[in-house]
């Protein structure tokens, strides 16, 4: 067993009270909730100056869905039919997300706005709100990318997300054409923090509420990128586990990084081995991937398992920045220099600008569309 020669850092306990926090058999992600819907004992709620879905924590399912604007439609008058559409949907999901039964589910929905919207209706695009790149290694199914709204739907049932998808579908009338839809899931996880479909622990290391409030929100939006990963899960099952951990860079069994220390640990990247090797691999994931490479910039990971039948399984990644920038040059780094990459390939990419929570008055999309 490798042993760290450096202390590990003071950092690894910072977040432990936010994963305890959750309670309930909850799956915390790390981030603040001041601003966002009352989320008590009763579930989430919709009302909020942010939205849901983003500091919630993982429900057991979610579905995306991602609708273009009538292509008929531009300028004021594509503008005027996209803030009814919104304001319907405020009102609908108000209803919804407030009522006991989602709320015991913990359905929440969260909407967004894609990169070539704006100019279309003449609006002033938010500033991070850019197409993604491309990336080497990308093999994208354009069936299952992109989008001008995209709608994260999550509850503990997929018949909840289901029925809120039909209603929206429904109350979009002819001004939203339904684009692709993809559905997600989270295993049961008796030991904390759920597995991905290669068996590792997937969302220890979350940012705190102080780096989502620098890193992840801009004000009350915040932008997600949305990534199909198909993952080679029988080559990468049939490696041994010591391989298996050098490649993600952290402990199968705990989730914790290499040096053994907690699982809320961040990695120590310059910690070395006796013999003077890193102990999280340079060529690992998370020594592709970590924050400390990006000077410290966080993003708040919220992914989801997908299968699609036995030949296509793998994760959403589902992740909430301030600015999608730093994505780019994390899976830069990934496509680079991160031996996972040799176990996944990219199918399906979108990118929206989450738009701020509704209040009285103030239904989703307001502060874009005036
Ligand atoms: C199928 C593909 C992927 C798998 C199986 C995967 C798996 C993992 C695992 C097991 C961890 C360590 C546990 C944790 O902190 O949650 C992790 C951390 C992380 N991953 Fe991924 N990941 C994938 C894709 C990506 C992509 C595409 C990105 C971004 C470009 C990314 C960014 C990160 C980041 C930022 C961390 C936290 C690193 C840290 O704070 O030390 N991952 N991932």
């Amino acid at each position: 067993m490798l042993k760290a020669t450096n202390a590990v850092s003071a950092a690894p306990t910072r977040r432990r009270v936010l994963l305890t926090g959750a309670g309930l058999g909850l799956t915390a992600t790390a981030c603040s909730r001041d601003a966002g819907p009352p989320e008590d004992a009763r579930g989430p709620g919709f009302h909020g100056l942010r939205q849901s879905g983003v500091a919630t924590p993982r429900q057991a399912t979610v579905l995306l869905l991602a609708y273009d604007l009538d292509p008929a439609l531009r300028d004021a008058a594509g503008a005027r039919a996209l803030k009814a559409v919104l304001g319907t949907w405020t009102d609908a999901l108000g209803q919804t997300l407030g009522s006991a039964g989602s709320r015991a589910v913990r359905l929440t929905a969260t909407v967004g706005v894609g990169p070539a919207l704006p100019a279309r209706l003449g609006l002033r695009a938010p500033a991070a709100l850019r197409e993604l790149p491309s990336f080497t290694g990308d093999r994208l199914d354009p069936a299952r990318c992109g989008g001008d709204l995209l709608v994260q739907l999550c509850a503990d049932t997929a018949d909840a997300t289901e029925a809120t998808a039909e209603s929206l579908t429904r109350l979009a009338g002819e001004t939203l054409w339904p684009r692709w839809r993809q559905a997600g899931f989270l295993p049961p996880s008796p030991d904390g923090t759920p597995r991905n479909l290669i068996g590792f622990k997937d969302g220890s290391a979350g940012p705190t509420p102080e780096e989502c409030e620098r890193w992840v929100w801009s004000g009350h939006a915040t932008c997600l990128v949305v990534r199909r990963v198909h993952l080679r899960i029988e080559d990468f099952a049939r490696l041994p586990v010591h391989r298996q951990e050098e490649i993600v860079g952290r402990r199968r069994s705990t989730g914790g990084p290499l040096d053994d220390g907690p699982e809320d640990a961040d990695a120590d990247l310059s910690a070395r081995t006796p013999q003077g090797a890193h102990v999280t691999p340079e060529r690992s994931h998370v020594g592709a991937v970590s924050p400390r490479l990006d000077a410290g910039a966080r993003m708040l990971r919220r992914n989801y398992s997908y299968a699609d039948g036995p030949s296509d399984q793998g994760l959403l990644f589902l992740a909430f920045m301030r600015d999608p920038a730093l994505f780019a040059r994390v899976q830069r780094r990934m496509a680079a220099q991160d031996d996972l990459s040799g176990f996944t390939e990219t199918r399906g990419s979108a990118v929206a600008y989450i738009l701020p929570g509704a209040r009285a008055g103030r239904p989703l999309g307001a502060e874009l569309l005036g």
